[in-house]
């Protein structure tokens, strides 16, 4: 059995840090950041924190959702790899302000750009009967932790939320496959910043997704052809061209839509599929794989197998 997407919304701050921004901060150049990233501009915080963002993607994924259905979400996960606040955890900031019930199981999570994937393993695992509801709100503001005096990790990170509300479904199926690598040393925080060796976190995707989506693929007897969408972590556009060109699939099944939003970390795939669903495409997926790797190392590979009917309500 599996679980369907009922609604889903993002919130992403108004501040920007464009790439002639960069040029001013460091060595690089807009045409070497296009090149090498995609990016043009990325999506920055400023005096907003990770609840403030997580409340406002919240309220929006709520506001067309029946009171009935709002009622009976009985587990809030909050992804987040960059809280600077330990405790309270973000989760119990923003029960209340979402206005959900306090008989919630609510709690954060974190395991870098992998953490949307895991959360949406852990509420898979609860949705057991029609009726089950599980809220997965997705925040990080990495700008807290990037040294804007180092090129290698400056051009990639932005700000950003997103909320996704997940509901049993007896009409798809759910397949999953998980990798967690002990690597401390491509991806790191240490002191105040995050230190990424960005070649070796490219290499690792590049050279473990393709086989992993066929796996997914295989465990849920859909033919890679079936699939309708690969929604990757967006981390860089050219990961992305590398994966589909390997597996043969075209870019257009591959969207990558985070040119001036940059890489969220664990909102990035959930912020992706609010923009497909804004352009009508999400809705008409019957499968689809959603992807996410990164620090850790970490990965995490989910089919959403639709049997015949569509994945999004
Ligand atoms: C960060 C990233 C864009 C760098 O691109 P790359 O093609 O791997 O570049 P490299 O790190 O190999 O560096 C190539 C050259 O460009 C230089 N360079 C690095 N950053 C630069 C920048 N912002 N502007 C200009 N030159 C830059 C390097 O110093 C190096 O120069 P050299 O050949 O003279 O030594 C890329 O590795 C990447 O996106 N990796 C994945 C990161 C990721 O996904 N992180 C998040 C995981 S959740």
């Amino acid at each position: 059995m599996g679980v369907s997407l009922i609604s889903a919304a993002r919130y992403l701050p108004k501040g920007s840090l464009t790439n002639f921004d960069l040029e001013k901060m460091v060595e690089t150049s807009d045409e070497w950041i296009q090149q090498r990233t995609g990016l043009i501009s990325r999506t920055i915080a400023e005096d907003e924190t990770i609840a403030d963002m997580a409340i406002k993607a919240g309220t929006k994924c709520l506001e067309n959702v029946a009171p009935e259905i709002k009622d009976k979400i009985k587990i809030l996960i909050v992804t987040t790899a960059s809280y600077l606040q330990v405790v309270p955890h973000v989760s119990s900031e923003i029960v209340e302000p979402l206005g959900l019930n306090k008989d919630i199981l609510a709690y954060d999570l974190n395991a870098g750009c992998t953490t949307f994937i895991y959360a949406l393993n852990t509420v898979e695992r609860f949705l057991t009967e029609p009726g089950d509801y599980a809220l997965i709100v997705s925040s990080d503001k990495l700008s807290d932790y990037i040294d804007y005096t180092d090129r290698g990790t400056c051009i990639l990170f932005g700000d950003g939320a997103a909320a996704t509300l997940w509901g049993y479904a007896q009409a798809t199926d759910y397949y999953s496959i998980n990798q967690t690598i002990t690597n401390p040393e491509v991806l790191y925080r240490e002191g105040k910043y995050v230190h990424m060796n960005g070649a070796e976190i490219f290499k690792f995707a590049v050279g473990t997704l393709p086989g992993l989506i066929e796996d997914v693929c295989a465990k849920g007897n859909v033919a890679i052809e079936d699939v309708d969408l690969f929604l990757l972590h967006q981390a860089n556009g050219r990961i992305i061209e590398s994966v589909a060109r390997k597996l043969k699939i075209d870019n257009e099944k591959f969207p990558v839509r985070y040119q001036n939003i940059g890489n969220t970390s664990s909102p990035s795939i959930p912020i992706l599929m609010t923009q497909l669903m804004d352009e009508n495409i999400l809705q008409k997926a019957k499968n689809i794989v959603l992807a996410g790797f990164g620090a850790g190392l970490s990965l995490g590979i989910v089919l959403l197998k639709g049997n015949g009917q569509y994945v999004v309500k």
